[in-house]
């Protein structure tokens, strides 16, 4: 196991490219995803070995429930698959599972399944994984906002008291420190609604290779990439 004086306490992912991953070998995208389903599995394993405390993928945003539905169909049944065969190594690791996003526009199915998981590994200390699903920052800011605004029209909060740490108490990552590392496979530059509050002081890491390629030596290597830009801004 490499020795890693400074690990990030929280690594979030834009797991990007499983489309053309699979374009790029004459496959359909959902053996793109199957794949990358497998990258998950490698890089939560990555994550444990390393001694970082939160790991936060971005598996579904709130604009995925465009794509056709036989591909959201394809995903739900691929997260399906992960959470009922991840459960054990849950909690054979010690990892707690989270979920954040609109839960409640998941099929049932998935959204019992999530229950009895994160149920059953909320007092696991190891790890946390949170599952972006169904998720969209600037949705996540607006309820935020609508809770406060509220309770500030039926009197019981003032407005004067609302500040960044109230603010952040009423995200779905309340309680979550904020990732120090923000990664996103396929080379794209963008951030694509995807914890937009939260990555305020991210060092943001872009890697070329599409996410099923993304494997445990990639991730070690942005990691890497973190801990040179940490250091000088730490000499400064
Ligand atoms: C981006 O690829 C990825 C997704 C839309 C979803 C990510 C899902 C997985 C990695 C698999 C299942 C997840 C779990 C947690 C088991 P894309 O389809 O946007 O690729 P493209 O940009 O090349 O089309």
């Amino acid at each position: 196991m490499p020795e890693f004086p400074d690990i990030p306490r929280h690594v979030a992912i834009i797991m990007d490219g499983n489309g053309r991953w699979a374009k790029e070998r004459g496959l359909p995208r959902r053996e793109g995803h199957r794949a990358g389903a497998e990258s998950v599995r490698e890089i939560t394993d990555t994550c444990i070995e390393l001694g970082v405390e939160y790991l936060t993928l971005y598996a579904f945003s709130s604009e995925n429930w465009n794509r056709p539905e036989a591909e959201v169909k394809a995903l739900m049944a691929l997260l399906d698959r992960f959470l009922a065969e991840k459960a054990k190594d849950l909690k054979r690791q010690n990892i707690r599972l989270l979920a954040i996003g609109q839960l409640d526009r998941l099929p049932e199915k998935t959204r019992k399944l999530l229950a009895k998981i994160m149920a059953e590994t909320a007092g696991h200390t190891a790890m946390t994984l949170v599952l972006a699903l169904s998720y969209g920052a600037r949705e996540e800011i607006v309820g935020a906002a609508r809770g406060l605004a509220t309770e500030a029209a039926a009197g019981s909060l003032d407005p004067s008291a609302i500040d960044a740490g109230i603010f952040a108490s009423r995200l779905q990552t309340a309680g979550i420190p904020d990732p120090d590392l923000l990664v996103r496979t396929s080379g794209e530059m963008r951030v694509s609604n995807f914890l937009l509050w939260q990555i305020s002081y991210a060092e943001i890491v872009i890697v070329r290779k599409f996410w099923p390629d993304f494997r445990r030596n990639d991730f070690i290597e942005a990691v890497q990439e973190y801990q040179r830009r940490h250091r000088r801004f730490g000499a400064l």
